[in-house]
Parts: C-alpha cells; sequence; structure tokens
C-alpha cells in the first residue's frame, strides 16, 4: 500500500464527466507515494436518517474507504450554484450515525471543473463550509476554478499544455498539505 492512499470523491456520475477526468489526470501528477482511489457514490440510497442503525453494503463501503484514505480529494461538479447532491449524499452518509462520523481529521483539497465561467467557484464555496463543519481540514491556497475547454486535456487524457504549470502547482501544494496534516 502507498505512503499516502487518497478517497477521491467526484461529484458527477457522468460517464464523461469533466471532473473525472480531472481527477485521473491530476492523479498522475502526484507524487509516487501518493495513491488515488475513486469512491463510488452513485450506489448510494437517499439517506434516511432511519437507516442509521443498519447501513447498507454501500455505505459501509463507502465508510470504510475514507477510513483507509489518508487524505481525500474532491473534484466536483457545480449543479444550480452548489453542490452536486450525489456528492452531498454521500457527504451525509459518512457522517452518520452521529459520533460515527469517517470524515473528521482527514485533510483535504477541493477543486472542480465546468462549463460556466466561474468554474464551480460557488460549489467548492458551499462544499468549504460542509467541510468545516465536519471538522476537515481543507486547503485554502491555490484555488481551482476550472473551466472546461477543449485544450484542457490533451490525446491521451493528460493535462493540457496551457493548464500543466498551475495544475502541478496546485497538486504540489495538495501533496504537502497531506503530508502535513495526515495523522498515522
Ligand atoms: C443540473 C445541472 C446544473 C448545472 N448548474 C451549473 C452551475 O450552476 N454552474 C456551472 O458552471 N455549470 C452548471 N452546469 C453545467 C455543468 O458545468 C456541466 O454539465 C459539467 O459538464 C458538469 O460536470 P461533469 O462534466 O463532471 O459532469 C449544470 C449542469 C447540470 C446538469
Amino acid at each position: 500500500m502507498s505512503q499516502y492512499p487518497i478517497a477521491v470523491f467526484v461529484g458527477s456520475l457522468r460517464k464523461e464527466s469533466f471532473n473525472r477526468k480531472l481527477a485521473d489526470a491530476m492523479a498522475k501528477l502526484a507524487p509516487p507515494e501518493f495513491s488515488f482511489k475513486h469512491v463510488n457514490i452513485g450506489d448510494l440510497p437517499l439517506y434516511n436518517q432511519d437507516d442509521d442503525g443498519n447501513p447498507v453494503e454501500s455505505v459501509t463501503r463507502v465508510k470504510a474507504d475514507i477510513a483507509a484514505a489518508r487524505g481525500l480529494l474532491f473534484v466536483t461538479a457545480e449543479y444550480n450554484r452548489s453542490i452536486p447532491g450525489v456528492l452531498k449524499n454521500a457527504i451525509d452518509h459518512a457522517s452518520r450515525p452521529y459520533g460515527q462520523s469517517a470524515w473528521a481529521g482527514k485533510p483535504a483539497g477541493v477543486i472542480g471543473v465546468s462549463i460556466g465561467a466561474i468554474g464551480t467557484a460557488m460549489a467548492q464555496q458551499h462544499l468549504r463550509n460542509v467541510l468545516a463543519y465536519l471538522d476537515v481540514p481543507t486547503m485554502g491556497q491555490p484555488e481551482g476554478f476550472i473551466q472546461a475547454k477543449e485544450e484542457l486535456f490533451d490525446a491521451t487524457g493528460a493535462i493540457g499544455e496551457a493548464s500543466r504549470k498551475f495544475l502541478q502547482g496546485w497538486v504540489d501544494h495538495y501533496a504537502t498539505w497531506v503530508r502535513q496534516h495526515a495523522s498515522d
């Protein structure tokens, strides 16, 4: 197992999701001691507090994926100026039952790509609010508000030339953030 296993949450279920592609391309920019695992949140039921005492397998699995990680990476779409419901649903599931949240203390980075000009800024800000409540130390800078443009990815799916320096810098800061805040 790598020294820094990271649980990746993509805030979009779309097959051709820009955010999924961004997450995969960013993982390739990370130092070798980091590994990235996409957490499947698409099969979670809608959160219902009545089920806290009897969680289905998908809920237990998501919480185990978080527990096994030393850091979190959120790469999210913006839906109607906020967090896509599928991501908020996953966050709520893993925060419960009360007192048994999986999130606390896991260092996180938040980034996202959208076709809109503000590049998921509103969704990211809402997400930061939620993560603060959940006691997730979230990297403040650099922010990454990425607009989906033709040249964002090259033919191999890697980050295109125009964005590579910025995103390499973002990943470098993220790696430092995780190293500083990850517990043993
Ligand atoms: C329900 C819905 C709401 C959206 N709202 C926003 C929005 O508030 N801001 C924005 O920049 N793009 C918005 N979009 C467009 C998304 O940026 C675009 O669909 C993007 O491709 C989503 O990310 P993905 O490629 O990872 O699925 C919205 C799309 C959908 C389907």
